[in-house]
């Protein structure tokens, strides 16, 4: 933690410390992680669920980043989680996401290939167990067997439902783009002019193909679309 920092990223469902695995544009020394999870074996400063930050101030944090939790919960907790990120964030701040492209994983599926090995996890340094597209879609059955059942993956995204989620969760300004790794990244902030694409490319270390770019009144509307 950068105790001289000025701003603050809170790390939502952080999982264990892994500096490496902080997105590009929170390793700046600006920023100071306030690390948040469910499992106090990860040793966070928080120990909360997504959908119950109290512990976290309003209007306390300047970004939240949420990489590859929302899927671990139901579908109907993913807007408390999502009101309660826009809560702790300051009028300027920001919220970046990265999670699993569920549209992306079921072409692999719908191929015939639930077993593929898609990808393979770092383990302190080192080649970890394999991803499978069924890993993908129900969460990472390496841990699960282990126990971590908390790992399971209760909900999918994809790039309009994804948008449609932070758009009616109040966030004015929201952009989605896929990721190279079965995964969608979005950015999103109450302030339109906070959220953009120029930031999402920072955010992301990389430049990619086209986001899917909405901007929406501040409140939320029942037509609000990510399309
Ligand atoms: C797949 S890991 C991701 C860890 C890290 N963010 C990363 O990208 O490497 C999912 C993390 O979400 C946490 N988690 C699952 N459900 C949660 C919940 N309801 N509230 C907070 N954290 C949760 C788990 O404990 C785990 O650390």
């Amino acid at each position: 933690m950068n105790a001289s920092a000025d701003r603050i990223v809170l790390n939502v469902g952080c999982g264990p410390r892994q500096p490496d695995k902080l997105a590009p544009v929170f390793r700046d020394p600006g920023w100071r992680e306030l690390r948040l999870d469910i499992d106090p074996d990860v040793e966070p400063d928080v120990v909360a669920s997504l959908t119950d930050m109290r512990a976290v101030p309003d209007a306390s944090v300047d970004a939240v980043w949420s990489s590859h939790n929302l899927e671990h919960l139901f579908a109907h907790e993913v807007p408390t989680a999502l009101a309660e990120f826009r809560r702790v964030l300051k009028p300027q701040g920001f919220l970046l996401v990265t999670l699993p492209d569920l549209q992306a994983v079921a072409k692999v599926v719908a191929d015939g290939n639930p077993d593929a090995v898609l990808m393979r996890t770092r383990m302190n340094g080192a080649e970890g167990p394999p991803i499978t597209a069924l890993d993908i879609l129900f969460g990472h059955d390496w841990w699960i067997e282990r126990g971590r059942t908390f790992m399971a993956h209760r909900t999918g995204f994809t790039r309009q439902t994804l948008g449609r989620k932070l758009l009616d969760a109040g966030f004015g300004t929201v952009a989605v783009r896929p990721g190279p790794a079965f995964d969608l990244w979005a950015v999103a902030a109450v302030q339109p002019l906070r959220a953009d694409l120029g930031l999402l490319d920072r955010a992301m270390g990389m430049g990619l193909g086209p986001a899917s770019v909405t901007t929406a009144p501040v409140q939320p509307s029942p037509l609000a679309s990510a399309a």
